[in-house]
This record gives C-alpha cells, structure tokens and sequence, in this order.
C-alpha cells in the first residue's frame, strides 16, 4: 500500500528516535520515498548520517543547508507529501504544533503540509499524564491530525506508565491500514449520540440503563475509517473509540445530551442517534441523599424527556441524513416505521432483542428501513460488522 508513497518523517528530540531507524526502514522496504526531517535537538539523539544513508535521500533539519547556503522549502516539501509522520513525538514537539510556534523546519513543514499527519507521541508517564499535553493532543486531534497513543510500559526513566512511543511495527502499520481504505466518508461530519443517560434522583443515586454504547462507538470508528470527522456525544459508558479520531463529548443526562448535540447538529451531514435516552427524568433532584424514613416510601415525581430525534428531524434540513434505532418487542417492523415517519427520519435500524442482540453483547441482528419502505433485514454479526452494513447503507445516500 505505501509504494510510491512520499512521506515526511519528522524526528524529535527523545529517547525513542533510535525506534525511527526501524520506522524508517519498514518505509523503505515497503517502497515509499522517504524525506526524514529532524529537530536540532533530534540529532542529538540519532546521527543524520545513519538517515541518510537509509532513506538515501540528505536528512534536513535547518532552513537553509549549511554547505551549499540552499533553502529548504517547507512549503514545497508540504506539498510533495502524500503523509507526514512525526515519530517519536515530544512534549516540546507537540506543544509548538498545537500553537503554532515554528521555530524549526520540522514545525514549519508541519503547518505548511496538506496532508494526513499522523503523530506517535513519546515522553515520560509523567509528562505524558500532565494537563498541557492532553490539551494539545486534544487541539492536535481537533486540527484533524491523527495521534497514534504510546502504549504503555518500561520508560526510558525505568518507571512503569504510559508514554512509550508506539512499536515502529504498529506505526507502520496504522500507515498502511490509512492508505489501504477507501475514503468515501471524506468531508463529511458526522454526528452520533450513544450510550445511556442518567437521570439523577439525588447526588448518589440515578435512573438509567443497560445500554454500553457499544454500537454507536463501532458506527464512529467506522465512519471515521472512511475518512468522515466523527463526533460521538456519548452517555456514561466504559467503551472507548478504537480510532483516536473519534472525538468523544461526554454527558450525563437526556438535557444534557439534547444541549451538546443540538449545540453540532447544524454543522453536520450525517447524524445517527444510537444513544438510549431515558425517556423521564425525576421532576426534581434532591440536593441531598434522600434518607430511608421509618415508615414513608419516598415519591418521585417523574417529567418527560425531550425526544433528541425528534428534534433534529423537526430542524433537518434537506442535505442532511438521520439515522435513529428502534428496540421493539411487538410489531417490530411497524413500529419502526412509524418511528420512522413521526421523527421525520430517513432511516431506522431496527434491533431485535435476543441473548446474542442488545445491551452489553458484541452482537447484533438487524433490519434496516428506509424512508422510502426498503427494508434490508441482515445476519446475526459481530458489532463492528453491524457497523459496516449500516455506513455502507448510510453512504449510498450520502
Ligand atoms: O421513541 P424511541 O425511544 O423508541 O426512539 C428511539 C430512537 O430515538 C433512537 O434513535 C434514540 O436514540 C432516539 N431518541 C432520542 N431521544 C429520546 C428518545 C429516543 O434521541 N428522548
């Protein structure tokens, strides 16, 4: 997949740039052209020499080459690009490219580039776990940019935590995947509510439900496996996106998720609501743990929720595409449909409810109706399969 490729290998200055010499030769191999740019501090860790020599190409890492007084144009450079990969990734690295600090050739290729930029931070667990980095890696992210996590292990400080700079292996390999998928998502905003809601009674206790997120999580990998921006406004739940591209807005509560995806809504092509939504809410929230009485039972007044799809299906506008699920247990198939056309969706997947479908497993078999009646009935699969069947669905309208 990467023959022929162009990449930019940018180099920092950390322990694991002795890792970019294997990095670099899985590149070579695979027949991509490599042009490695290093950070001033980067040579201090590996020579150019040994760079040079592998990618046969001289490593840059000043504006202008000292010898012959050239410069070195960023901007050509970004543009011949068909990937840059900065790996290993430091702190220092990360903080001038989330804000634009170029004060070296490996930042100014970086914002001149136009390509996919894929970025394998590498620091101490320490480091790694403190605030600033997490807030540029979530700018770094919101750019666009592709963050491959470290993992987590023996640091070069001999403490345990995460912070290692990914395998060059499985780098390579998240370059490989890249190039080898169809983009037929890209451009497209994506939208996805998942997982449950909790309604809280009191500050220690709450009405929810079984659902995990599961689906909706698959759904936002797939989708961002298509080269869409993905954004999951997500319920409580323990799943995590495989893709670190997906971002993630974390709610609570049916108001809650109705404001943050409200908030997106309009700024989308795509919207698919997987969340279960507590359909009430306790009227009010005791602001102190309601205390178990002798002989009272305690009253809680429950209020309705607001339907989030049918919102959405009230302000769609005519490029829009949502998608919203059904869990029935009789008359499946017309009371989807009639879901369907009260929340003025443009399509529904209906869930079956079986020990191998629903909340928590990895499983799921279902049927999906269109607007225009066609209903597509598929095999009982694996989550992440479910996801392909429904995005495949999904981008014919597209
Ligand atoms: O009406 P019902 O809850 O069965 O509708 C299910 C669909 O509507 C799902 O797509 C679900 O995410 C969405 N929904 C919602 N807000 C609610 C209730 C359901 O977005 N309050």
């Amino acid at each position: 997949m990467l023959k022929g490729k162009h990449i930019i290998l940018g180099i920092t200055g950390g322990i694991a740039a002795y890792k970019s010499v294997s990095l670099l030769r899985l590149f070579v191999k695979a027949g991509a052209e490599v042009q490695v740019v290093i950070t001033p501090s980067g040579k201090e860790f590996i020579t150019p020499v040994t760079l040079s020599a592998l990618s046969g190409k001289p490593v840059i890492s000043e504006f202008f080459t000292a010898n012959t007084g050239s410069w070195n144009s960023h901007v050509d450079l970004g543009l011949w690009a068909d990937a840059m990969v900065i790996a290993p990734a430091t702190a220092s690295t990360l903080g001038k490219m989330a804000h634009g600090i170029v004060d070296n050739m490996l930042v100014t290729t970086y914002l001149s580039s136009k390509c996919p930029v894929f970025i394998a931070p590498a620091m101490d667990l320490d480091m790694f776990k403190h605030p600033s980095t997490a807030a540029n890696l979530e700018l770094l992210r919101s750019y666009g940019n592709h963050i491959i996590e470290p993992a987590a292990g023996e640091l070069a400080s001999h403490l345990i935590g995460k912070g290692r700079m990914e395998e060059p292996e499985n780098i390579f390999a998240v370059l490989e995947r890249f190039f080898s998928e169809k983009k037929t998502m890209e451009g497209k905003k994506v939208l996805i509510t998942a997982g449950p809601t909790y309604e809280k009674i009191d500050p220690v206790r709450f009405i929810g439900n079984y659902s995990t997120g599961k689906m909706g999580y698959c759904i936002a990998d797939e989708f961002v496996a298509r080269g869409a921006s993905v954004t999951i406004v997500s319920g409580p739940v323990s799943v995590k996106p495989k893709n670190q591209d997906v971002k993630v807005v974390s709610v609570e509560s049916a108001l809650e998720m109705r404001d943050a995806f409200m908030e997106r809504f309009e700024g989308a092509d795509i919207a698919v609501m997987c969340a279960a939504v507590a359909d009430y809410r306790p009227e009010v929230v005791a602001d102190r743990k309601i205390k178990r009485e002798k002989d009272d039972i305690p009253v809680i007044t429950l209020v309705k929720n607001p339907d989030i799809a049918a919102e959405a299906g009230r302000k769609k506008r005519e490029d829009q595409i949502l998608v919203g699920f059904a869990l029935e247990t009789d008359n499946a198939v017309a009371n989807a449909q009639d879901k369907l056309a009260r929340k003025n969706l443009d399509m529904i997947v209906l869930n079956s409810l079986s020990e191998q479908t629903g909340f928590g497993v990895d499983t799921n078999k279902v049927t999906v109706i269109e607007r225009s009646g066609t209903s597509t009935t598929f095999d009982l699969k694996s989550k992440v399969e479910v996801a392909k069947d429904i995005v495949n669905l999904i981008s014919e309208k597209a």
